[in-house]
């Protein structure tokens, strides 16, 4: 039962549904035309179901009926449910990337929640950018706020065994170009690669953020990992919709409890998981809009000291499927827990510490502790040097090693159009030590910062048995690819970052030990470069691609819109009262 703080008189609802005013008849009138007797809400906590489902979003197929789940929880627990559905941010369908519309939706869940009768929200997404979008404008709402976390899919099945989203499918892809597989495995492939509805079930991005979602306290404990089709993912979405209606009597805040320790556990959990290089730029941007400072150095600091110990794909062998049996993100945190903060409050009113007690690893191959860890530490790290001032990021767990420390020269391509005519050309000169640069796939030169930074080894080299080289952009890379990727190297080169400036030939030296990334040039021949390079047009000239870039900050920025941090709102979050 909840510890009640609030009277029904000081719901937020009461505005629209509670006071004798000519506006609140037609707020009351409209929702009789919906079918609602005023039993049904009056007095009641309004619960809004932000709903990332779509026909095109196959991640959040299953959305459909577990909204109706967390409906069930609500009304049990005698709240006023409203599905409000919101832009699904499809990852595999959207163009250029779902990455141009995470601000975007992350707009929409702030003004549905500010211009509607809400009093606590439940966020469903999972599907990459939809987590980040979905919190970073509850934030900035700040009202209860539940996080149903759309959950992985089952394992893919091929021919007695297993497939990981997206990291399998560039594996295949690399072999099939080097004519190890057939058409017909290929096809194989196609079919048995995402056989269920829910999330990529590697530890690609979805997977990384859905668990810091946890690590933050914003879902009920060990949601994460709970593959989407369990019979077990459904009772926890009746939960969540049962808990968000104590939270809004108990008038339990997201930014009552979340503060910059709540970040350090995240990015804990996310090293030791392996996960996502784009954590960063997702972290970041949620962190400020919860009025906390994150600097990307500060996931250097904490890869120094934690392990790698998720032996997930794509930097180990399992999918979350296995995880979740393993034990999961409960049975993970146990195994880190002297690097986190346990007294952190969560969703449920209980610390991380209650939360994780008596959880258990099941499976010590799939969840390591610190002695048998994949990689002692350096899950991620952040470089800086003159082709970076303002950094870059590499995930050393999911490389080849000897990569580490490598120079060689550039093979410089100005666009995505440029790479993907000529990367397969005979006659391109190119070596296994050669260095693979892209051009303007930064968030202003892409536009949108798409995932394209694992850059294609060239055919002839696959042929010749070559699977990694050093790689480098300012694009992302999906959290389910691999490789020695030095990417959202900043400034962007379309900025006019350093990286505009590489020429064909030049050295390139990376060191992940050192944390450097530098271009062998003078600084005199620097400077001659940046005096004769001269800005790219916009790419957007109209519309919301206008707004994108007129307010678009850099990656180490978290790639927020400059206009919705916290102190351009004079430090203000959440309900003005607008009439
Ligand atoms: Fe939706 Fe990967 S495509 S999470």
């Amino acid at each position: 039962m909840a510890n009640r703080k609030k009277a029904p008189e000081e719901l937020r609802s009461h505005r629209w549904y509670g006071v004798k005013d000519l506006r609140s008849f037609g707020h009351r009138s409209r929702t009789a035309q919906m079918g609602y007797h005023k039993s049904d809400y009056a007095g009641k906590p309004v619960i809004a179901i932000i709903n990332t489902w779509s026909d095109i979003n196959p991640c959040h197929t299953h959305f459909k009926q577990r909204v109706e789940e967390v409906k069930r929880g609500i009304w049990q627990a005698g709240g006023f449910p409203v599905e409000m559905p919101a832009m699904s941010l499809s990852e595999p369908f959207q163009k250029p990337t779902t990455m141009l519309y995470r601000n975007l939706l992350a707009m929409e869940t702030e003004e549905l929640l500010r211009s509607y009768p809400a009093d606590g929200c439940v966020l469903m997404g999972g599907c990459d950018k939809t987590t980040p979008a979905l919190i970073m404008g509850a934030f900035s709402m700040n009202l209860p706020t539940i996080f149903v976390p759309a959950g992985p899919m089952l394992r893919g099945d091929f021919r007695g065994g297993f497939l990981g989203s997206g990291s399998d499918t560039w594996k295949y892809w690399a072999e099939l170009r080097a004519g190890n597989i057939s058409e017909s495995d290929w096809q194989d492939v196609e079919d048995g690669i995402a056989r269920s509805p829910g999330h990529c079930m590697t530890m690609g991005t979805a997977s990384t953020m859905t668990s810091a979602a946890e690590v933050l306290g914003l879902t009920l404990p060990g949601a994460a990992s709970i593959p989407a089709p369990d019979s077990r993912h459904a009772q926890m979405a009746t939960l969540t919709g049962k808990r968000i209606v104590d939270m809004v009597w108990e008038d339990l805040k997201p930014l009552d409890f979340i503060s910059a320790a709540s970040f350090d556990n995240a990015i804990r959990a996310v090293l030791a998981l392996g996960g996502s290089t784009n954590s960063l730029v997702h972290l970041i941007a949620m962190a400020k809009r919860a009025g906390v400072h994150l600097s990307i150095d500060r996931f250097d600091e904490l890869a120094r000291t934690t392990p790698v110990i998720a032996n997930l794909r794509p930097s180990g062998k399992y999918l979350m499927e296995d995880f979740y049996y393993a034990g999961g993100l409960r049975g993970l945190l146990c195994n880190i827990k002297d690097l986190l903060n346990l007294d952190l409050l969560s969703v449920n009113g209980q610390t991380l510490g209650a939360n994780i007690e008596g959880a258990k690893v099941f499976n010590d191959d799939v969840i390591r502790s610190a002695g048998t860890a994949l990689l002692k530490n350096d899950g991620l790290a952040v470089l800086r040097g003159n082709l970076a001032p303002h950094g870059a990021i590499i995930k050393p767990a999911a490389m080849e090693q000897h990569l580490r420390e490598h120079t060689g020269p550039a093979v410089v391509f100005k666009d995505y159009n440029d790479l993907n005519e000529r990367i397969d050309s005979e006659s391109l000169d190119i070596h296994k030590d050669s260095v693979i640069v892209l051009q303007s796939a930064g968030p202003q030169g892409a536009p949108g910062m798409p995932e394209w930074g694992q850059l294609p080894i060239p055919q002839k080299l696959l042929k010749a048995g070559v699977r990694d080289m050093v790689r480098i952009s300012d694009a992302r890379m999906s959290g389910t690819s691999y490789g020695a990727c030095v990417l959202h190297v900043t400034p962007e080169s379309h900025v006019g970052g350093p990286l505009a400036l590489v020429k064909d030939g030049d050295l390139i030296s990376l060191d992940v030990q050192a944390r450097t990334i530098n271009v062998l040039i003078s600084e005199a021949e620097m400077r001659a470069r940046r005096a004769a390079w001269s800005p790219p047009a916009p790419k957007f000239t109209r519309g919301y691609g206008t707004l994108y870039l007129k307010h678009i900050q850099q990656a180490d920025k978290g790639c927020d819109f400059d206009f919705l941090e916290p102190e351009d709102l004079q430090g203000t979050h959440g309900d003005p009262e607008i009439h």
